[in-house]
């Protein structure tokens, strides 16, 4: 681990590739620390004490919000909670006025769902002379999702020591999976061999292609993983007819309990939610002992407490980590 490098070398987290692989270093011994002393209660750093981090959900969460809330609160933080169903935007608010007006009300850190790809850059610029805020994209359309793959790259880690040449499929609907487009970036540079399976319809783009290796048919490879990542069907991002059915789309590309049995005992099983039994994973592999579907969660809490210390209290972020090394 290399604390030579600055945490504060980015501004706002857009996508995983604004975290340069030191950085994640830095994060994951960051929450590693920060998840190990969990377990006692007041053992927390109050690095966000005094800060407001301000979560502007414009699209449903469940993980996603209720993790970067705890995040913030177990480091001493206040939330400010804002809910598109319940605001002015039914009054006619832009996106551009609303995030102002969240940020008005006091902000450090604003962490933004929306369902259009690329809305953090689009508000960072157009906000760079009014707002300094840091902005963290928690999921933009169908672009990225890179506190997911940060939080699953984390809990790979747990399990294995390193992941080069650590063979990972990622199946399902791939083009309109954010969490895919994060994962395939980060856990590609991490050394990892992506594979990737799902209808040809709903398979990624070219730029995603040198990164991963396509495969059509899972049953050819599904026996070689070291771990399986489910994706469900994004029905809210779908425009046109990419679609099977869902009982085609499970049967052809869903974790079926057939396909569970080809897998090797060790072979881990994610899913970053929302789970879909049967729809495009089966139970069986939900609750076997190969899955780590509900620790993806529980780590989900402690990488963003890492990432919003280091965004927001660099000084004192560094601070913390010397006095742990
Ligand atoms: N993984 C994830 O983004 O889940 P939520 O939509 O519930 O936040």
């Amino acid at each position: 681990m290399n604390l030579n490098h600055k945490p504060w070398a980015f501004q706002h987290l857009h996508s995983t590739t604004d975290i340069p692989t030191p950085i994640f270093d830095v994060l994951v011994h960051a929450a590693r620390k920060l998840k190990k002393i969990s377990s006692t209660p007041g053992q927390y750093p109050t690095l966000l004490k005094g800060r407001t981090i301000a979560t502007l959900f414009f699209e449903n969460s469940t993980r996603t919000r209720l993790s970067f809330e705890q995040a913030a609160q177990r480091l001493g933080g206040w939330v400010s909670s804002f809910t598109a169903q319940t605001s002015s935007l039914s009054k006619g608010e832009s996106l551009l006025d609303t995030t102002l007006t969240v940020n008005a009300l006091g902000a450090d850190c604003l962490v933004i769902r929306h369902s259009e790809s690329g809305v953090t850059y689009t508000l960072a610029k157009s906000l760079s002379t009014s707002l300094a805020t840091p902005l963290v994209n928690a999921g933009d359309g169908s672009h990225e999702h890179p506190t997911q793959a940060l939080s699953d790259a984390f809990t790979l880690l747990e399990k294995w020591e390193t992941l080069k040449g650590k063979k990972i499929l990622i199946l399902g609907d791939i083009l309109h999976s954010r969490v895919a487009h994060s994962n395939i970036e980060l856990l590609s540079r991490l050394g990892a061999k992506i594979f990737v399976s799902g209808p040809p319809t709903l398979l990624p783009s070219t730029q995603q292609e040198n990164r991963a290796e396509i495969v059509i048919n899972p049953d050819k490879v599904i026996g070689e993983m070291n771990a399986v990542m489910c994706l469900r069907i994004q029905q809210e991002r779908q425009t046109g007819a990419n679609l099977p059915s869902f009982s085609e789309y499970f049967h052809y590309w869903g974790l079926t309990q057939e396909r569970f049995q080809k897998l090797q005992k060790n072979t881990l099983i994610l899913d970053p939610g929302p789970v879909l039994r049967e729809v495009h994973i089966c139970s069986e592999a939900v609750e076997s002992s190969q899955s780590c579907i509900l620790e993806q969660v529980r780590n989900g809490v402690f990488m963003r407490m890492a990432i919003l210390s280091l965004m927001c209290n660099p000084t004192g972020f560094e601070q913390w980590m010397q006095d742990r090394l």
